[in-house]
């Protein structure tokens, strides 16, 4: 478990500088974040960590970035329209507004999942286990009704029902409405994928915990197309692959599961789905899907545009709809999960507590940081260290107060070496290198930290 609770890490992070209410000034708007200028760092490094894995360094697959506006169509042939809803309860006696599901879910802490059930079965669920209302204790309860959670807007001057667009709720159908476009441009071969890392609005009906739900957020997904019959294989790979790069990204892995759903969760589409959870605080909770949803999108596409998306097989000449695998995790969810995994407080033998924030360097803002040790003396040429070292990775530096308290302001924001200025730097090109998690110190040429911590990232 996390040695610290949601409430102090959301006070944590605005005190470093990591993450700020939304507007704050104005008194906020609900459930938006603004990430400051750790927090920007850390999030890129995230995404850039998942570009280089899944797309970059990848030898299956390719990138793409779609528009955020899409058709209308779009949502209609992907039955986003339809039935992207969730199940909406009132509480006859205050008004407070909830999922059915969720309450469900909380109640039973996730021994029950109210997703698949139909809205009768949830209602009845409610009242037969005394369900109350959180916010002030009746039962009493609207029926429920389903909830679009896609944001509606208009395109150009005129507002009417034809100039109506979504903003998207998934990255996805970005990618499955560009499926010919990337296949014969790249000229791959199935099996393939295709990455996009993008924003995604939902006006989900109760966000909340901090960053793990909000109406904002963005998602990073792969679609990965594949020959029918060979989809499970696909699906078990992404499935450990996935894991993989939890643990790569330094997501405590006692903290991690895999979440099979069974049959009567599974959407009618998918032939397999696995959730990955991570323990938060407040219980396990979904951090990347992993389905396998055979050819519905591509078919759905394919019949509502009239556009024939099939794939012609160079290997028997033969035609047909793709098979797809999805792996989709949003970055605010790994960034929580990363935090959580990373947070710690260490006491000495003299009592005194240090916050160490042990984060991959791979994600960390700052790979080092340059400290001279007396500022008149080493500050010159500390700044031109530090010149030399931001031209390879990102590099902070602090003269301000004494050394020990930069050493735990840089222990607190997660940089992983403090490299530290001083006579011996100014007579032989010697410095001093820490490391944050042992706190242990090396003597090293100025010139050779550089290799020293590309090997590490
Ligand atoms: N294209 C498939 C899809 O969008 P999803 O399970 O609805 O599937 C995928 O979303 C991932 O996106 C989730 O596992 C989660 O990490 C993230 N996500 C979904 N809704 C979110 C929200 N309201 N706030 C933050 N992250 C969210």
């Amino acid at each position: 478990m996390s040695k610290i609770n949601l409430d102090g890490l959301v006070a944590f992070l605005k005190e470093q500088g990591f993450i700020f209410q939304g507007s704050e000034i104005y008194g906020g708007l609900a459930n938006s974040w603004d990430y400051g200028p750790l927090g920007v760092e850390l999030k890129r490094n995230i995404k850039e960590a998942w570009w280089d894995k899944f797309v970059r360094n990848n030898k299956y697959n390719v990138g793409l970035d779609s528009a955020i506006l899409m058709n209308k169509e779009v949502w209609v042939a992907s039955g986003h329209i339809g039935s992207f809803s969730d199940p909406l309860i009132d509480c006859k006696k205050c008004h407070s507004r909830f999922r059915a599901d969720k309450l469900i879910e909380d109640f039973t802490h996730g021994k029950v999942v109210g997703d698949g059930m139909s809205n009768e079965e949830l209602k009845e669920f409610l009242v037969t286990n005394q369900i109350k209302c959180p916010t002030c204790g009746a039962l009493d309860y609207t029926d429920i009704r389903q909830f679009n959670l896609m944001f509606k807007t208009h395109m150009g001057v005129i507002e009417d029902s034809k100039t109506e667009v979504y903003l998207r709720p998934e990255t996805a159908q970005g990618i499955f409405v560009n499926f010919k476009n990337v296949q014969r441009t790249s000229r791959k071969k199935l099996p393939f994928g295709i990455g996009q890392i993008g924003k995604s609005f939902r006006n989900e009906i109760t966000p909340g915990n901090f960053i793990f739900r909000t109406r904002e957020f963005e998602q990073m997904e792969l679609e990965f197309f594949c020959k029918p019959g060979t989809e499970l294989e696909w699906f078990s790979y992404w499935r450990t692959f996935c894991m993989d790069f939890l643990k790569y990204v330094g997501i405590n892995e006692e903290e991690l599961r895999y979440r099979d759903h069974d049959k009567k969760e599974l959407s009618f589409y998918s032939n397999a789905t696995t959730d990955i959870e991570f323990n938060f605080p407040w219980g396990f909770g979904e951090l990347w899907g992993i389905a396998s949803r055979t050819n519905y999108d591509l078919n759905a596409h394919q019949n509502h545009s009239k556009q024939n998306l099939e794939y012609l097989d160079p290997d028997d000449n033969t035609r047909y709809l793709p098979y797809v695998v999805e792996p989709s995790v949003g970055v605010e969810r790994m960034l929580l999960s990363i935090l959580f995994s990373a947070y710690d407080e260490e006491t000495d033998e003299n009592g005194n507590t240090r916050v160490v924030l042990r984060l991959k360097p791979v994600v960390a803002p700052y790979k080092v940081a340059v400290l001279p040790l007396i500022k008149k003396n080493h500050a010159d040429r500390a700044k031109s260290i530090y010149e030399n070292y931001s031209k390879y990775f990102s590099t902070a530096y602090d003269d301000s107060a004494n050394i020990g308290k930069r050493y735990r302001r840089q222990d607190a924001i997660g940089t992983p070496f403090c490299v530290t200025i001083d006579d011996e730097t100014i007579q032989n090109s010697t410095v001093t290198v820490r490391d944050r998690d042992t706190m242990k110190q090396k003597k090293m040429l100025i010139e050779d930290v550089i290799p020293y911590i590309l090997e590490k990232l």
